[in-house]
């Protein structure tokens, strides 16, 4: 455990069901095994942070990724304590949006008024306050101390900025996502930038604000992306619309070690059924949303089931996922995915073996990326291969939205070699999952994100564009 400035505000969100990340950091240890690990990265030339989430296959040894997650994921303080790396990424990418937009100075000092955005996961599901609020202060701190003379105050989501040169907000996503528009609000062309009233946003912390934007109806949805919207001030901007798509993300993942999973995207429920139906002779399929987080609306599907009891499932994975997001979000429920169940080695337990997986985090600047585990998660109850299908406690390792946490250090050698991931595979590990960033970087700078062709993607927004009745 580490001494923390944050100390008065961490007890009292300890009550609150806090997971208490932080306390799994340790400054010493991490020096000891070279953490955060530092790679050149010249594709790299802004600034982001992702989460790779791993496993290692029980049957094959294989290394597999469940999800990537962009920076509205958490665990940057399981390394040391604190977020202290992130926050100042975070502070340096703000000056250098605002250098791009002109809003900074020769002198240092900004034109005009400016707002940052910070938001976390919906308060019924939020149980990482610990590791969030400290950080969003930080880089109040950190932004501070990088233009000195420039005022710069917290402002909780509900409370409106005053004279401040620049308005740190931070709230749940509905309540920050409430306070933005996208400009102009009419007319086209729109330049997509992002307004807090009459403020430009110069930082968006986290990139779940685009479904809820969608669903309040204040950004466009084609064909599973976001439009309409600048997203330079977007932490990691390029990564936007690939933290969204998983099964873009498995298709990233070719050449760097890790081995994609199978998959498939449905962008209807009739569509779903069928797939999920012949993907069931290889074996159980997951279902996941799209554009969600926190295991919501994440269901299983066995061999053996029914086309009525699978149209079951894939109406739960909407229920749920409307539930949690709201009237609206039907929008960015499509296309619902599905993946192979990847059946992790088991950790041993009093009670039997635990599925789990371990979140590698990239923190990365113009040039160098940053690289550490943060932490293993352990499913709370021991897998049975009958009746998992029916308990989401035996294969859901994640923690948003539960009562029950078992986390592991990413720096328990011991606890990680039980699982198959000695020291070494870990190093390989942690160089696979910057190959990714690398990857979807790239990918994106060239336009590529991969969702089909250019004509079915303007097809699917315009049906004009490719008018199906000529060709008669
Ligand atoms: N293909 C899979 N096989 C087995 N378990 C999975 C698979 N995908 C997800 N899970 C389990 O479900 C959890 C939630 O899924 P994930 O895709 O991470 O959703 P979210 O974005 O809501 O966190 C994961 O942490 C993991 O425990
Ligand atoms: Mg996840």
């Amino acid at each position: 455990m580490t001494s923390s400035e944050h100390e008065l505000l961490r007890i009292a969100l300890a009550g609150a069901g806090d997971i208490e990340e932080w306390r799994l950091g340790d400054a010493e240890l991490a020096a000891a095994h070279g953490y955060p690990r530092r790679f050149d990265v010249p594709v790299l030339d802004d600034y982001g942070t992702v989460f790779v989430d791993v496993t290692v296959l029980a049957d094959t040894g294989e290394v597999v990724c469940h999800e990537v997650n962009g920076p509205n994921g958490v665990g940057s303080d399981a390394l040391t304590g604190d977020s202290e790396l992130r926050a100042d990424l975070e502070a340096r990418q703000t000056i250098r949006q605002l250098r791009r937009l002109g809003l900074l100075h020769d002198d240092g000092t900004v034109r005009g008024r400016v707002s940052t955005v910070h938001a976390h996961q919906h308060w019924s599901a939020f149980r990482t306050g610990g590791e969030f609020f400290p950080r969003v202060d930080r880089y109040a701190d950190r932004l501070g101390a990088l233009l000195p003379g420039v005022s710069v105050r917290r402002r909780a989501a509900a409370d409106p900025a005053g004279d401040e040169a620049i308005a740190v907000v931070m709230g749940d996503v509905p309540a920050v996502a409430a306070r933005l528009d996208v400009h102009p609000t009419t007319g086209a062309p729109t330049t997509g930038e992002l307004r807090d009233g009459d403020r430009p946003v110069v930082f968006v912390g986290n990139p779940n604000l685009l479904p809820e934007l969608a669903r309040t109806g204040k950004v466009r949805v084609g064909r599973g992306r976001f439009e309409g919207v600048d997203r330079r001030a977007f932490h990691g901007w390029r990564l936007v619309n690939v933290v969204h798509d998983k099964s873009r993300q498995q298709a990233l993942l070719h050449g760097t070690g890790i081995r994609p999973l199978a998959h498939f995207s449905a962008w209807s429920r009739d569509e779903a059924v069928t797939a999920t139906r012949d993907f069931l002779a290889n074996g159980p399929c997951v279902l996941k949303p799209n554009a969600a987080s926190g295991g919501v609306g994440v269901e299983v599907v066995v061999p053996g089931a029914s086309d009525d009891e699978i149209a079951r499932v894939v109406d739960s994975v909407i229920d749920r996922y409307v539930a949690k997001y709201g009237e609206g979000s039907e929008a960015t429920v499509f296309p619902l995915r599905g993946f192979e169940f990847a059946r992790s080695t088991g950790y041993p337990l009093d009670d039997g073996e635990h599925l789990w997986d371990l979140r590698i985090a990239v923190l990365f600047e113009p040039g160098v990326a940053h690289a550490f585990p943060v932490s293993m998660r352990l499913t709370p109850k021991p897998f049975d291969p009958v009746s998992f299908v029916h308990d989401r406690d035996q294969w859901v390792s994640n923690v948003s939205g539960r009562q029950v946490t078992l986390l592991k250090s990413g720096m328990d050698d011991a606890a990680l070699t039980a699982v198959g991931l000695a020291p070494d595979r870990v190093d390989t590990l942690l160089d696979a999952c910057v190959t990714w960033t690398i990857n979807a970087w790239d990918a994106s700078a060239r336009g590529d994100e991969g969702l089909g062709a250019y004509e079915d993607d303007r097809e699917a927004l315009d049906p004009e564009f490719y008018p199906r009745e000529r060709w008669a």
